[in-house]
């Protein structure tokens, strides 16, 4: 079926495409009959169940964080087979994101480049969706929170932003991720630098009360010292891991796509610094500090290398745009 979509959905902008499928999966995150042919849509999907961050998960392949921002599709993102979902990134208030257009695929890579720049609907409305959601006792699996600021906050009062909606949120969440890699927010990534990082990350472990695990989402671009110096603050802070990685600025590993000015590269090109990334990671964090995988998984070889490679999770946006709605039965089995 996805082989008969795929060419109409690549013949449009993919933000429209990204919209309209968002929209299809909302609606039917309302009704039973739709879960049950989404379900039979996505195929199989063996258990295997994995025990991380106080859950137990049915496998270890979820959906990273960016393709459902505001919450509005979890029930059908799970009837899809994720065993997780990462929502947000989530912003205290509402805003529009960048300029568009903002999203480019790069096919003959299996890669896109994004620019969105935290696009979506704000705290409030994404705690109403939580809320409902529970109310509803919709069947879903762990959820993840990822946290950001908004554009218009300066980055020496980020920590007010990051911290706002960890409050706001933080009964909705399995996990929390604080998200200081996006390349498409100016200035964002300058909190990755050691001072910075701890300026921040102290008062919101502080709010978890260790109740709540929180993890840092880093950028593959780091240098290797970097992410080492990033490992130790997690693991001097106690925090529950690492989401490795973020897009990557080198967009020049995709030729077609070195002219473009602006945006994060993700999908297969990005998949062997990630995999560097995820061993240094692994050799730097205290052994009950968990790595959460994100880069370029996009074959079940990929998977299990990734997963020898000590990651807890995994999780895959670009593959799920250039395979469809069977990538997580695929790859499980
Ligand atoms: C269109 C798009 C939007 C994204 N938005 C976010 C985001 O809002 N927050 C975030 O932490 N990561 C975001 N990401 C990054 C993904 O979560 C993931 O880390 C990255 O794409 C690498 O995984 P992949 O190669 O499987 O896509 C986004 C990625 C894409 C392609």
């Amino acid at each position: 079926m996805y082989s008969l979509l795929k060419p109409i959905f690549f013949s449009r902008d993919p933000e429209e495409v990204h919209e309209h499928v968002l929209r299809r999966l909302e609606r039917s995150s309302a009704s039973r009959w739709q879960l049950a042919l989404l379900r039979a849509f996505a195929g199989a999907c063996p258990s295997q169940p994995v025990s991380a961050l106080g859950r137990t998960f049915p496998h270890p392949l979820g959906l990273a964080a960016g393709f459902d921002k505001d919450a509005r599709a979890i029930p059908a993102l799970c009837a899809l087979n994720f065993a997780f979902v990462e929502i947000g990134t989530v912003t205290p208030l509402p805003q529009p994101g960048n300029e568009k257009p903002r999203i480019w695929r790069f096919p003959e890579a299996n890669a896109l480049v994004n620019a969105l720049g935290f696009p979506g609907e704000g705290m409030h409305a994404v705690r109403q969706r939580l809320t409902m959601l529970r109310e509803r006792h919709a069947p879903t699996r762990p959820v993840g929170i990822n946290l950001g600021k908004n554009a218009v906050t300066p980055l020496e009062r980020a920590g007010d932003d990051y911290q706002a909606v960890l409050r706001e949120l933080l009964e909705l969440g399995d996990y929390f991720v604080v998200n200081v890699s996006s390349p498409n927010t100016p200035g964002l990534r300058t909190l990755q630098e050691p001072d910075s990082l701890r300026k921040l990350l102290g008062p919101l472990q502080s709010i978890t009360a260790r109740k709540r695990p929180l993890l840092l989402k880093v950028a593959p671009d780091l240098a290797d010292e970097d992410l080492n110096v990033a490992a130790r603050v997690v693991n001097e802070l106690g925090l529950a891991g690492i989401v490795s990685a973020n897009t990557s600025v080198r967009r020049a590993l995709v030729p077609a796509a070195a002219s473009l000015q602006r945006g994060g590269l993700s999908g297969a090109p990005i998949y062997p610094r990630m995999l560097e990334c995820l061993r240094l990671l692994k050799s730097e964090l205290n052994s009950t500090r968990i790595v959460i995988a994100a880069g370029g998984i996009d074959s079940a070889a990929r998977a299990r290398e990734t997963l020898a490679a000590g990651a807890a999770l995994l999780q895959v946006y670009t593959a799920f745009i250039y395979h469809g709605p069977r990538v997580v039965s695929n790859l499980i089995r």
